[in-house]
């Protein structure tokens, strides 16, 4: 597929109609712990083989998420060995170029974790490397209960080259409820960029770090810049970005990069040291407050047995309600996968209903399905659920999304210049330039 038409296909995610999850009361109960009395798969059995299912699932709430997946797949096969191939990494930073080496040297996983838009259909469905999974489509119904919009974003020429297990919410402002409580700070609703600034020079002026961030992988900081480009521009003008029809060197570009550099001033000094999940962690234990983290974050605080509302809160990135950033997950079949049948029997299991509801509370992620039942989701999720239905839908380029992968890359080297220079200027024409070699800039 072109870029151009992967381009369209991005506009056709975020103006399609996606009524997933819509509908059902929002239960202020915690959520509800996966049951073990899913219903069995109608087929019978098979039996013995392996599974080699390649992630970067590594932190304590995606480890505990992908065996809830693996349990599923057990049921359908319970004698199979599952070769769980993960590399540590937020957000694949590590995992995607151990994967490349593999697939370039002819050693493919059966399966692997994908984002759909660029990096399912640029990297993968381009080079060949994926087979086509339509007749599961079909097979399963998945054609009927999975949103149009992001079935179109696996999909080339007719064919659809993924199954997605969740559906991440990529703007979210995690805090640590207990410490603003002490300080008498209430979260509302939602937050402007103002009311953040506000609330963080109070907590300057208690002595306390007001922003969490783990950039070892330079991606969350990077997603910081995503997510408050979205909420100081708005989605109609960060859709325009990925079409060309917004430059990166427009003014309100450049007001929302004097922004971001503006918050790296509240973040922790050892930001460099840490991964995502370990600035997770001190926002727990509350040496710092607030967390810019797609919902993949939801993940360890169920992990660590922490109450929704009670010792941790959330809201929409500053400025950013009423926006969806879209990170969705999902898994593919290898072309020559060393045990088709096997990935079939898991890719089947992802896809089922009792897959999605087993999954999905323990990884944060809202299902791709749309017929789950929500009363087995908590508080937050049917948030994200609501969100999803109702607000704009944006595709996310620090996840692999909205841009092809050289843009990707392009943008984590201007935030890694960023983050030292503060330099707007350079940074604006840094990406510039990048989405002209990249072949989107008008
Ligand atoms: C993935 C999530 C994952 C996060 C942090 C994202 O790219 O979509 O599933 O939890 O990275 O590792």
């Amino acid at each position: 597929m072109k870029r151009k038409q992967i381009f369209i296909s991005i506009l056709l995610l975020v103006s399609l109609s996606l009524s997933a999850c819509a509908g059902a009361a929002t239960p202020t109960q915690a959520p509800a712990a996966p049951t073990a009395a899913a219903e069995q798969p109608t087929e019978k059995p098979a039996g013995g083989g392996k599974l080699e299912v390649f992630s970067w699932w590594t932190s304590g709430g995606e480890a505990a998420a992908l065996e809830a997946l693996f349990t599923q797949f057990k049921k359908y096969n319970p004698t199979a060995e599952i070769i769980n191939a993960t590399i540590a990494g937020g957000g694949g930073s590590n995992a995607r170029a151990v994967l490349q080496t593999r697939l370039a040297g002819g050693d493919p996983p059966d399966t692997w974790q994908i984002h759909p838009g660029f990096e399912l259909l640029g990297q993968y469905v381009a080079s060949g490397y994926v087979d086509p999974i339509t007749d599961l489509y079909k097979s399963e119904g998945w054609d009927k209960v999975m949103p149009a919009g992001l079935i179109e974003q696996m999909t080339k020429d007719g064919q659809i080259y993924g199954v997605l297990a969740g559906v991440h919410r990529g703007n979210g402002l995690w805090y640590n409820k207990k410490v603003l409580d002490a300080q008498g700070i209430t979260v509302g609703a939602t937050m402007s960029v103002d009311e953040f600034f506000q609330i963080a020079n109070k907590l300057i002026a208690a002595d306390i770090t007001p922003l969490c961030v783990g950039d070892t992988g330079i991606w969350a900081s990077a997603q910081l810049f995503e997510n408050t480009l979205l909420g100081v521009i708005g989605p109609e003008k960060y859709k325009g970005l990925w079409d060309g029809s917004v430059a990166f060197d427009s003014p309100e570009v450049k007001s929302a990069m004097e922004t971001y550099g503006k918050m790296l001033d509240y973040q922790n000094s050892d930001h460099s040291a840490l991964s995502w999940d370990q600035a997770i962690k001190k926002l727990m234990e509350g040496t710092c407050v607030f967390s810019s983290m797609g919902d993949w974050a939801y993940g360890e605080f169920v992990k660590a047995q922490l109450k929704d509302n009670v010792d941790f809160g959330w809201v929409s990135h500053p400025g950013s309600a009423g926006s969806f950033m879209i990170v969705a997950d999902g898994f593919v079949m290898a072309k020559n996968a060393p045990d088709k049948d096997n990935n079939t029997l898991f890719l089947k299991a992802i896809g089922s209903k009792e897959g999605q509801e087993a999954f999905n509370p323990l990884k944060g992620s809202i299902p791709a399905r749309t017929d789950v039942d929500r009363a087995k989701f908590g508080v937050y999720h049917n948030w994200s659920m609501d969100s999803f239905a109702k607000d704009a839908l944006v595709p996310s380029v620090v996840h692999g999304s909205a841009a092809p992968a050289d843009f990707q890359q392009a943008l984590n080297d201007a935030v890694t210049s960023f983050v030292v220079d503060k330099n707007v200027d350079a940074f604006a024409a840094a990406l510039v330039k990048a989405a002209q070699d990249s072949g989107f800039a008008k």
